[in-house]
């Protein structure tokens, strides 16, 4: 990568101590957490000053998200890990929601066989058995070093004496007291006597804070057993849901291997399935590695359209093949990240017109993009990238009052009608049908690229199916642009997900003349506010410091290093 700071003005930022910053570059010498709260980033760097590992803080940043972040960071929800040590030994842990032991494959059909709109998404059936509780757990058992309860304690204490509720949070709180948010959360942002709170109110979670401290005490057990596990069935029996005891019970955590793919000498590691995440990523890291990047100009007409194909075919394939490892054994895990199969679809890419993406085979929708991702670094050079969701914003927007935690609404991400597939676009194919403890397919991409045998970009985003492209497209401007990490997550982002049939792009960031050019080609464009939240870090290994960034669309994100 080229060097964009001089040493001496490097040296003078370290010298500045603790730097906490919204979106530019942040500078640490001895580690760096990047996530979607500044509190919780705050938590993190603390936990690597006290002399906890990569692991440590990012158990104790997830866990401080569930309080101070709470469309997104969860206990109620699940997501991946994606651990590298200093000598790149890399592993993954899956705490991905499984379907309730109840659930079946036409669960969200009528009597003619058709999806009930919005069923799956919505009211307690949408929820799969939460595993971020289990995830963390043998994520610390495994490759912590603090003891647990030290994690746990900055997330109850954050939510015994309250966190000052921030202008997005506020809005969020206002919002929900009309329309048809249930009654659990137009009674979450209020005080004691149940007045709405405001921008910079004191907000206590007493309920949240006593769930906590049981995890503190008993670890996974405070979740899936004893009185937390007896609230949760409880309240899912009374009001309509599937989840049971025996579900909390089974409930485990999985490590896996990960996925690993090469770009141009950068070895990258991410998230296998029931991530789609890590495969489209590579096979897509694949298809650029046969371009002449010099002869595709960042941002010009020719590199949107051999993304977007790039995109476009990935999509494709991950439609038609993946889903659950466990209830798939013949994913084709090994074809779909090779050079060779990239080389095929490199080749078929027309570089003068758009492709039609085929209704008639395979399609899908747009899916919640209220994800959280955080990364991070320790002195030792281990990095983890953490992704975790509720699925929608506020997850299905339900929890028992007792317990203070929302549930997430992940069965929608299962294919909800077997077999029908339509450009519109449901998808119904078999990998990522609902079946009875099934982990539903996912687009989260926590990654990490190694240069040289140690961590590198450590890297991942929110946003539902856009996850994996505006993932790839950072990696791509890093390694393949070159970009300083700020100016690779901050430019402009498209998005093609091969169905619906669109060339999805940021407002005010594509020049009108390319996108006319792309109409020209046969691209359907179609623009948005945003794509993506990318919390970002880089190790710098001639300047020897790591520097994080957080994307400007996260308000109340914060890269900090110390
Ligand atoms: N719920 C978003 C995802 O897992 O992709």
């Amino acid at each position: 990568m080229k060097n964009f700071l001089n040493k001496s003005t490097s040296i003078f930022l370290v010298a500045l101590a603790t730097l906490t910053t919204t979106w530019a570059q942040t500078h640490g010498k001895q580690g760096m957490v990047v996530s979607d709260n500044t509190m919780a980033s705050q938590v993190g760097v603390d936990i690597l000053k006290k002399g906890g590992n990569a692991i440590d803080a990012a158990v104790a940043t997830a866990f401080a998200l569930a309080v101070t972040h709470p469309q997104a960071g969860n206990i109620g929800g699940g997501g991946f890990i994606v651990f590298m040590d200093a000598t790149s030994k890399t592993t993954t842990i899956d705490f991905r929601e499984k379907a309730p032991l109840r659930a079946t494959p036409n669960m969200f059909l009528d009597q003619e066989g058709q999806l009930v709109e919005g069923s799956n998404h919505n009211g307690l059936q949408s929820v799969g058995v939460p595993g971020t509780v289990a995830g963390l757990y043998m994520a610390h058992s495994k490759y912590g070093s603090l003891p647990w309860k030290k994690l746990v304690q900055p997330a109850i204490a954050l939510a015994k004496k309250g966190v000052v509720l921030s202008y997005t949070l506020a809005s969020h709180a206002k919002n929900m007291q009309s329309g048809s948010s249930p009654d659990f959360m137009k009674n979450y942002f209020t005080d004691s006597e149940g007045k709405l709170l405001g921008h910079g109110d004191q907000w206590v979670q007493k309920e949240l804070a006593n769930t906590l401290k049981k995890i503190k005490k008993h670890g996974k057990d405070g979740f899936y057993k004893g009185k937390v596990a007896q609230e949760i069935a409880d309240y899912m029996k009374k009001n309509g849901g599937l989840i049971g005891l025996d579900d909390l019970e089974k409930y485990t955590a999985i490590e896996r291997e990960p996925v690993k793919g090469t770009y141009h000498g950068y070895d990258i590691y991410s998230m296998p399935p029931p991530s789609s995440g890590g495969v489209a990523l590579i096979e897509m890291m694949n298809v650029m590695e046969r371009a002449n990047l010099d002869s595709v100009p960042f941002n010009s007409t020719e590199y949107v359209h051999l993304v977007a194909e790039t995109m476009r075919r990935a999509f494709a394939d991950r439609a038609e093949h993946l889903g659950d490892p466990d209830f798939n054994s013949d994913l084709p895990l090994d074809k779909l990240t090779s050079k060779d199969f990239a080389k095929m679809r490199y080749d078929h890419i027309d570089f003068d017109k758009a492709s039609v993406s085929d209704s008639t085979t395979f399609g899908q929708l747009y899916d919640g993009s209220n994800t959280t991702h955080l990364s991070v670094i320790d002195k030792d050079h281990n990095a983890v990238s953490l992704t975790y969701t509720l699925e929608h914003s506020y997850g299905s927007e339900m929890g028992s009052p007792k317990l203070g935690f929302i549930f997430n609404n992940e069965m929608g991400d299962f294919n909800p009608q077997p077999g029908y597939t339509n450009s519109s676009g449901l998808i119904g194919s078999d990998p990522n049908l609902i079946r009875p403890e099934k982990r539903m397919l996912s687009s989260m991409t926590p990654t990490i690229v190694a240069k040289d045998g140690k961590p590198y970009l450590v890297i991942g985003s929110p946003g539902g199916r856009t996850i994996i492209n505006t993932v790839f497209q950072t990696v791509l401007n890093v390694l393949g642009y070159e970009m300083p990490i700020e100016k690779a997550i901050e430019t402009m982002k498209i998005h093609h997900q091969w169905l619906p049939d669109q060339l999805v792009y940021e407002k005010y960031l594509l020049s009108p003349d390319t996108k006319q050019s792309l109409e020209k080609m046969g691209h359907k464009t179609r623009e948005v506010r945003n794509l993506g939240r990318l919390m970002g870090i880089i190790y710098d290994t001639e300047l020897n410091i790591y520097i994080g960034a957080s994307d400007s669309s996260s308000p109340d994100g914060a890269s900090i290093g110390y």
